[in-house]
C-alpha cells in the first residue's frame, strides 16, 4: 500500500461567540468595515481554562469516529499549532495522553497558517514509506490567546478552533501530492517577535503588516495553483472543490478567479469562523464533507499561506 486516504473528518469550535458588533466595544472599527473588507461576520473564541488541547482532542475524537478505527489503531499524531498549550510537551504528547495511545511517535508542527498543510504532507510520507498505517492530522489553535486586543489591524480577523483528519495506507491516492514552501525573508511582515528564545516572553502578541501580506499572499497563491496542476498534468476544470486557508474573503475570491472554479465550488468558512491559521482548512474541510457537499472521488485542492512566509497546497481525490 503505497499512498495514504482521508478515512475521516472531525472539527470543534469554542462555544464564546464574538461577532463584529462585540468588537465595536473593544476597538475603533465597525461592523461593516470589517465585513467589507474580510468577509469575517463573527468568530468562535476560547473561554478561560479552555485550551489548544481541548479543542484538539475534541476534533480528533470526531474523526477518529468518522473513520471507523481506534485511536489505539494510530501510528502517527501530529498537531499544526502555533499556539501550543505548553513550551513542552508538545500538544501532540497532551493529546495522545488523552486518547491514551502509548508509544507512537507524536509531535507539533509550525508553520503558522501553512502548519495543516505541512501536517498533511508529513503524515503522508509517513504512509508512502511504511512508517505509519494510520495518522491522526490535526490543526488546532487558540490564537485569541496571541492578539493585542488593542491592535484593531489584527484582533478583528482570527479566531479559535480545531480541525482534524485520520489519514490511511491505502492502494490507489488519496493524497495526490503535496507542495511545501517557506521563504523565511518575509518574516518581519507577520510575526509574533518575542519568545523564550530569544529572551523575549513578553513579546508574545501577533504584528502585521497587512497590506503587504495581502498582496504577496495573492500572487503565491496563485503560483500554488499552477504548481499543482502542472505538476499532475491537471487541468483547472479537474478540480471539483477548492478548499482554501480561509484568511480573507478576497484572497480566496483571487484564487479561486485564478482557477476559472465558481465560489459555489469552493469552501468558505471565514465569515464564520474567522482565520482560525491551521485551524481552519480541516474545519472547513470536515464542514463541506459532513454537510455533504464534498463526496467520495472528488478531487480537492488545499492552499494556504501564512507567517514565514510558508505556503503550500495538497491535492486530493477524496
Ligand atoms: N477597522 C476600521 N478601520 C481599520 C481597521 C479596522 N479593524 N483596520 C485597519 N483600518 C484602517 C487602516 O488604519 C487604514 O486607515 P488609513 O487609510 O486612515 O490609514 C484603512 O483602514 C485601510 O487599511 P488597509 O490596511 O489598507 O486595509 P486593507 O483593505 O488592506 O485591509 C486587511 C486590511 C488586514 C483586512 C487586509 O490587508 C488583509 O486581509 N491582509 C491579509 C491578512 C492576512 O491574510 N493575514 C494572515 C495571512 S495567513
Amino acid at each position: 500500500m503505497k499512498y495514504s486516504r482521508v478515512l475521516g473528518t472531525g472539527s470543534h469550535l469554542p462555544s464564546r461567540l464574538m461577532t463584529n458588533a462585540d468588537l465595536e466595544a473593544i476597538v475603533e472599527t465597525t461592523a461593516d468595515w470589517i465585513q467589507e473588507r474580510t468577509g469575517i461576520e463573527q468568530r468562535y473564541l476560547v473561554a478561560d481554562g479552555e485550551t489548544c488541547c481541548d479543542l484538539a482532542e475534541a476534533a480528533a475524537r470526531r474523526a477518529l469516529d468518522a473513520a471507523g478505527i481506534q485511536a489505539s489503531d494510530l501510528d502517527l499524531i501530529l498537531v499544526a499549532t502555533t499556539t501550543p498549550d505548553q513550551v513542552f510537551p508538545s500538544t501532540a504528547c497532551l493529546l495522545q495522553q488523552r486518547l491514551d495511545v502509548h508509544g507512537c511517535p507524536a509531535f507539533d508542527l509550525q508553520a503558522v497558517c501553512t502548519g495543516f498543510v505541512y501536517a498533511m504532507s508529513v503524515a503522508d510520507k509517513f504512509i508512502r514509506t511504511g512508517a505509519a498505517k494510520y495518522a491522526l492530522v490535526v490543526g488546532s489553535e487558540t490564537i485569541s490567546r496571541i492578539l493585542d486586543w488593542t491592535d484593531r489591524t489584527t484582533c478583528v480577523l482570527f479566531g479559535d478552533g480545531a480541525g482534524a483528519v485520520v489519514l490511511g495506507a491505502a492502494d490507489e491516492p488519496g493524497i495526490i501530492s503535496t507542495h511545501l514552501h517557506a521563504d523565511g525573508a518575509y518574516k518581519d511582515l507577520l510575526q509574533v517577535p518575542g519568545g523564550h528564545g530569544n529572551g523575549h516572553p513578553e513579546a508574545a502578541f501577533m504584528e502585521m503588516k497587512g497590506n503587504e501580506v495581502f498582496r504577496i499572499a495573492v500572487t503565491t497563491l496563485g503560483r500554488i495553483v499552477d504548481e499543482t496542476l502542472d505538476a499532475n498534468g491537471l487541468d483547472k476544470s479537474d478540480i471539483d472543490w477548492l478548499i482554501p486557508h480561509q484568511a480573507n474573503i478576497r484572497i480566496i475570491q483571487a484564487t479561486a478567479r485564478k482557477l476559472d472554479i465558481p465560489m459555489e465550488r469552493v469552501v468558505v468558512t471565514v465569515g464564520e469562523h474567522g482565520n482560525t491559521s491551521s485551524a481552519s482548512i480541516p474545519l472547513a474541510f470536515d464542514q463541506a464533507v459532513r454537510d455533504g457537499r464534498i463526496r467520495r472521488g472528488e478531487m480537492l485542492l488545499m492552499e494556504a499561506f501564512g507567517g514565514g512566509f510558508t505556503w503550500g497546497s495538497v491535492l486530493i481525490r477524496y
